[in-house]
Order: C-alpha cells, then sequence, then structure tokens
C-alpha cells in the first residue's frame, strides 16, 4: 500500500511538472501523432460548462461541443460524481461477465425508444459496424444468402472502419484503401425515387442519419422517411436510423425518428450518450436481435461499467422536459442571432437544422472558406465547427447557458467582421 501511494504521488508529481513547464506544445503533435488531423493551433487544457481555457491561459465559448458529444457541457458536476463514484468501485470486467451500469442503461434506452436489445460498444463507429454485420446476418439468416446490398446515401458520414467508411457516402474517405467491403450502393439524400430504383428483394438494408451531419447539416424531408420505411416493409429489408450525431436530445427530441414519426428497425447513438465518456449502442427489437447468436459479434470493452454508469446519468438528465425544452429555444436565440448576423455581412445562404444541430450555408463566394471563419472565430475567443468547406456548424452543449450563447455570438460577429475585411 505504501509502494503504491509513493509511486502514485511521484507519477502524479511528474505529470504536473510536464504540465506546469507547458513541456507539450502544439508543435509537439505534428512530431509525435499520426498526420490524419489539423487540430487548432491552441491546446485547451480545462472546461466548465460551455467555457475552455487553453495552455495560455485564454477563454473560448464553445460551441463545438467536442462534436455533439457533450450534450451537457464540460465537467457536468453529476458526470463527475458517477464517474468518480464508479471509478472506485468497478471499472471493468469484459463480456465474459455483465455488470448492473449496462443492464441498467440498456433498460433505459429500452424504456425510452422502440427498442427491446441493445449492444454497447465504444464508438459511433462500431456501433454503425455492428448494425451493418445485424442486417446482413438477418436477411441472410432469415431471407436468403444473396439478400446483401445496403443502400446507403451521397454526403452521409457513418464512422472511419472499412465497412462504415464504405457505406458512407463520401468516396474521399474510403478511397485509397484497396478492394472496399461490396454490395453497397449510394443515391442522393433525400430522394425516394432513386431509392425506389436500387432497391430490390436483394436489398437487406437502408441506412441514412435522419439529419445528415458531416454531410452538411441536411434534414431528412418526412415524405422521404415514410417513402423509405414503405419500401424497407415491402422488400423486407430493414430501415437503419445513424442517431450517432442527431439522437440523445440534440433535437429537441430524445432521437430524432421522434420527431417524424417513422420507426427504424435498428438505431446507433453514440456521442452525447456518454457526454464525453466513450460509449456507443445499437438498439433493435427482440425479433431482429435473434439473427445474432453467441459469439456472432463482441468487443472487449463495450458495456463496460465507467461508461454506462456516466451513459446512464447523461441519459436521465437528458430525457428531462426540462433539457429538451431548453433545446428549441436555445436553437431560435442561435438562429435570430445568426441571421442578424447575416442582414449585416450576407454571407449565409440558409441557415438550417434542427435543435443544437445548427448549419450556416456560406454563400457561392465563400464556399471553402469555412476554415478560415473557424480560425478567426478561435482567435476572437469562440470554437465552431464546419461541416465540408461551405458550411459553420454549432453541436453546443443542450444547457449551454443563454448568456454564452450571446456572449459567443457577439465574439463571432466580430470575427467575421475581421475576416471579411482582411
Ligand atoms: C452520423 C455519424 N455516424 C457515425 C459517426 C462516427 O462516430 P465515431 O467517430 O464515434 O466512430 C459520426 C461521427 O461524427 C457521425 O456523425
Amino acid at each position: 500500500m505504501i509502494i503504491i501511494s509513493l509511486v502514485c504521488s511521484q507519477y502524479k508529481n511528474k505529470v504536473r511538472e510536464m504540465v506546469e513547464n507547458r513541456a507539450v506544445n502544439r508543435n509537439t503533435y505534428d512530431q509525435v501523432m499520426l498526420p490524419i488531423y489539423a487540430p487548432a493551433s491552441f491546446i485547451p487544457v480545462r472546461g466548465q460548462g460551455s467555457r475552455v481555457w487553453d495552455q495560455q491561459g485564454n477563454e473560448y465559448i464553445d460551441f463545438a461541443g467536442g462534436i455533439a458529444v457533450l450534450a451537457l457541457g464540460h465537467c457536468h458536476p453529476a458526470l463527475v460524481d458517477v464517474l468518480k463514484q464508479q471509478g472506485e468501485k468497478l471499472w471493468h470486467v469484459s463480456n465474459i461477465f455483465t455488470n448492473e451500469p449496462a443492464l441498467i442503461l440498456a433498460q433505459k434506452l429500452i424504456d425510452a425508444t422502440f427498442a427491446q436489445k441493445v449492444f454497447f460498444a465504444n464508438s459511433g463507429a462500431e456501433a454503425n459496424e455492428a448494425a451493418f454485420k445485424l442486417a446482413r446476418r438477418h436477411a441472410i439468416t432469415r431471407h436468403h444468402t444473396n439478400k446483401t446490398k445496403i443502400i446507403a446515401f451521397h454526403q452521409a458520414f457513418h464512422g472511419r472502419t472499412f465497412f462504415t467508411v464504405s457505406v458512407g457516402g463520401q468516396q474521399k474517405y474510403a478511397d485509397g484503401f484497396g478492394p472496399k467491403p461490396a454490395d453497397i450502393i449510394h443515391v442522393p439524400f433525400n430522394d425516394l425515387n432513386a431509392v425506389r430504383e436500387v432497391m430490390d428483394e436483394h436489398t437487406c438494408a437502408v441506412v441514412l442519419e435522419p439529419i445528415q451531419g458531416e454531410g452538411g447539416v441536411t434534414p431528412a424531408t418526412l415524405e422521404f422517411l415514410r417513402g423509405v420505411r414503405e419500401l424497407c416493409d415491402h422488400y423486407q429489408a430493414l430501415l437503419i436510423f445513424d442517431e450517432v450525431q442527431s439522437g440523445m436530445g440534440r433535437t429537441g427530441k430524445l432521437y430524432a425518428y421522434q420527431h417524424y414519426g417513422v420507426q427504424p428497425d435498428i438505431l446507433t447513438t453514440a456521442k452525447a450518450l456518454g457526454g464525453g465518456f466513450p460509449i456507443s449502442a445499437m438498439l433493435t427489437t427482440e425479433a431482429i436481435a435473434t439473427a445474432m447468436e453467441i459469439g456472432a459479434h463482441g468487443t472487449t470493452y463495450g458495456g463496460n461499467p465507467l461508461a454506462c454508469s456516466v451513459g446512464c446519468a447523461a441519459l436521465d438528465i437528458i430525457n428531462t422536459a426540462e433539457v429538451l425544452t431548453g433545446v428549441e429555444k436555445r436553437h431560435d436565440m442561435i438562429i435570430q442571432a445568426l441571421e442578424k448576423m447575416n442582414q449585416k455581412y450576407h454571407i449565409f445562404d440558409e441557415v438550417r437544422g434542427k435543435g443544437l444541430l445548427i448549419g450556416a450555408v456560406l454563400k457561392a463566394e465563400y464556399q471553402g472558406k469555412a476554415g478560415d471563419i473557424l480560425q478567426q472565430a478561435a482567435e476572437q475567443g469562440v470554437m465552431l465547427l464546419s461541416a465540408g468547406g461551405g458550411i459553420l456548424r454549432f453541436t453546443p452543449s443542450l444547457i449551454i447557458p443563454e448568456d454564452d450563447i450571446a456572449e459567443g455570438m457577439t465574439r463571432l460577429d466580430k470575427a467575421i467582421a475581421r475576416w471579411l475585411s482582411e
């Protein structure tokens, strides 16, 4: 015991020394990390609510929310508390054993949705990977062996594993890695006729985001979702909703499908499910779940007690009238501020989205410039996202204080004014 606490305190001192000496900086990133991202020039070191501070003590208002992950902001006290408590109790047992937080979270997700069965994983991509495998297996075991076609959509994003990136509709992410998984077809989003043309008895699933996030913050139309549901029923194909970004209260309902009244057969959820702690889930019905059997799929960490206990706390807080109706109010505030900005600067063609998944589409002359605006915004103290080069994307905390929205918008206004003048 004495040795352990000695080692712990030595380690803590070493980490503190590194942090205090700022022994790592943005240049370190280029030296030690795989060159797949180009992170901002500053390094955040602390966050509270919707405010973040960097290594130099500069403060930012966070409209990015960790890409729709921090539904309850940074370091929400209830999540911190539950993580500390679980951290002193049980971290991991593997799926050779089950655990209480996983069972409780699964039951909560079932109670709140169409689902009767849950599979836990660690990221959106893994939940989607499981969904696509389940859809193929369901079709092969219940129907016929060549019922394997997956219909997906241009601009869709489903993750970066090879299967999910191949189902995603952005070639730039999928090309350059050799032969792709076969029998995946892409058609334009919101185009029911295009789906009808490629749909047949070989189709095992249609996969879509009810609101395309990465692809441009594009909500599905009601007619489109209803039509796709009918086609799936007709051809005995499964309808998969990827709600990794649109789920967990982001649109003002727990899941976006609940706005449309169109029910999927499989739904994937991640990001805000853990409020910043990595966890994802695939939800489905009892009947479809029986296509799987013991050993058919798995993951070491999926459903671990730490992630699930945080997930339980996040779900309990998010799935309340107070938080969900607050999303609408905050949506209106952001839209009004963006419209006001647009009256001054005329840089947006359209502001779209649902709840707190909002995209401001830059006019043709500013296409490709979103990254420059993001950089200018950071210089003025606002963290913001883009969707491609032509859309500014807002995915803040669902409980971002109204004062922070107002202050963040004032800073963004300044950033745009400065950017235009330069
Ligand atoms: C709709 C959607 N699906 C899947 C993913 C992949 O999630 P992850 O990065 O956690 O694998 C994302 C991530 O942005 C997403 O927006």
